[in-house]
């Protein structure tokens, strides 16, 4: 989208400058951290993305992953990210980092100054590949892990200095969406944690630090709940996926953007707030509506129904065409947000104002 063809930012009102997300903390720029070069343990759907994302912020990566096909993916990821970014902002970006083919774990994580993990979600796979790799990198260089739910207390086991390893939990495409779950293990130290989000923030992401950990963090938590939900109906014949995804996206899943759940229920609540909610909706969890922790069998029968019904769904389109169809609808939802300076807009903002001062850096 040309920048003249952009929504139009709206008169921000007092409601929303005194609604605004907590302080945002300062976005140092990858320079500052001293962050240049960032090694890749894996390169698929996540791993991809976060190459994308170091690439575009103007950071080297040293990519491995034994798929000799894994360059190719990346490569087609990354010019799906770039369209969707020069759509996205008009700030000045950093001259692109390059990517670099390592073959083992130790050549990806010599001489990095930050690793993140994003091989399948297998406990050992990911535990053998971060000790072999923290064998390689220097004593201070922090590691993230993507693992969508593995505590990170086991995946820091048999690493050689355990204390730079946290979850890194991004959502996909890693590349526009700025949320990221940073979890530490037990061993973790303070300073990892810090370290961690620092450099996240410095991409233009939004870490949310975990107090302490527990098995899919929070937003998984959350996702898989309705996940399962939506198999039980695909199940119990009460709806289709495509009636599923209509469940969500033409209502609760607008407002989802903007003000998650909690607020948007305190509003439902109408002048009675969250306590009159409560009070009214409240009672249905003890029924309840929902399934809760029992799991529909994955059957053949289910997974065919499941497969059939999405290919319908996808009419066709294949996985790239799907991304560029996904990335200029968040694009178009990030930019509506950035003109209420709120939620994943505000931490736009916040990233394009960093850009511009690190574009006044490099030209002084
Ligand atoms: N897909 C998602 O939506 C999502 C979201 C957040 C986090 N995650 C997490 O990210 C991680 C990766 O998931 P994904 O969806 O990218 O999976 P994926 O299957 O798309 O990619 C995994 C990649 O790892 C590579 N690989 C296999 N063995 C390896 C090894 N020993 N060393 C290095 N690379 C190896 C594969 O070749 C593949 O390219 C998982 O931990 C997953 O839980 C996934």
């Amino acid at each position: 989208m040309c920048a003249s063809c952009r929504p139009q930012t709206y008169a921000t009102s007092w409601a929303w400058s005194s609604m605004a997300d907590a302080t945002p903390e300062a976005v140092q720029s990858p320079k500052q951290l001293g962050l240049a070069k960032a090694g890749l343990l894996g390169g698929g759907v996540i791993g991809g993305g976060w190459a994308a994302r170091f690439l575009i912020n103007g950071i080297d990566v040293q990519l491995f992953d034994p798929d000799p096909e894994a360059e190719r993916k990346v490569d087609e990821m990354l010019a799906n990210a770039r369209r969707a970014w020069t759509a996205l902002t008009d700030a000045p970006l950093p001259v692109q980092g390059s990517l670099i083919r390592a073959a083992t774990p130790q050549e990806a994580a010599a001489g990095v100054q930050f690793v993140q993990e994003s091989a399948p979600e297998d406990e050992q796979i990911k535990r053998s590949l971060l000790a072999a790799a923290s064998e390689a990198a220097g004593p201070d260089v922090v590691f993230g892990s993507s693992t969508s739910g593995i505590l990170p207390t086991l995946l820091q086991s048999d690493m050689t200095h355990p204390e730079r390893l946290v979850v890194g939990h991004p959502f996909n495409p890693v590349y526009l969406l700025p949320l990221v779950e940073v979890c530490p293990g037990k061993n973790t130290s303070s300073e990892s944690v810090t370290r961690a989000a620092d450099i996240y923030r410095s991409l233009g992401m939004k870490p949310l630090v975990l107090q302490h950990e527990i098995e899919g963090f929070v937003a998984d938590r959350l996702l898989e709940a309705l996940w399962r939900e939506a198999l039980w109906l695909v199940n119990d014949g009460v709806a289709t996926i495509e009636q599923i995804d209509d469940a969500i996206r033409y209502g609760a899943g607008l407002r989802w953007a903007s003000m998650g759940t909690m607020l948007t229920y305190r509003i439902a609540g109408g002048e009675g707030g969250m306590r009159h909610f409560m009070a009214q909706f409240g009672p249905a969890l003890q029924w309840p509506w929902s399934k809760l922790t029992d799991v529909p069998e994955l059957t053949d029968q289910l997974l065919d129904r499941i497969e059939q019904q999405s290919d319908a769904q996808a009419a066709g389109a294949d996985v790239r065409e799907l991304e560029r169809l996904r990335d200029d609808c968040l694009v178009g939802v990030l930019q509506g947000l950035r003109g209420r300076d709120y939620a994943a807009g505000a931490v736009l903002k916040q990233y394009e104002t960093s850009l511009v001062q690190r574009g006044a850096d490099a030209s002084s």
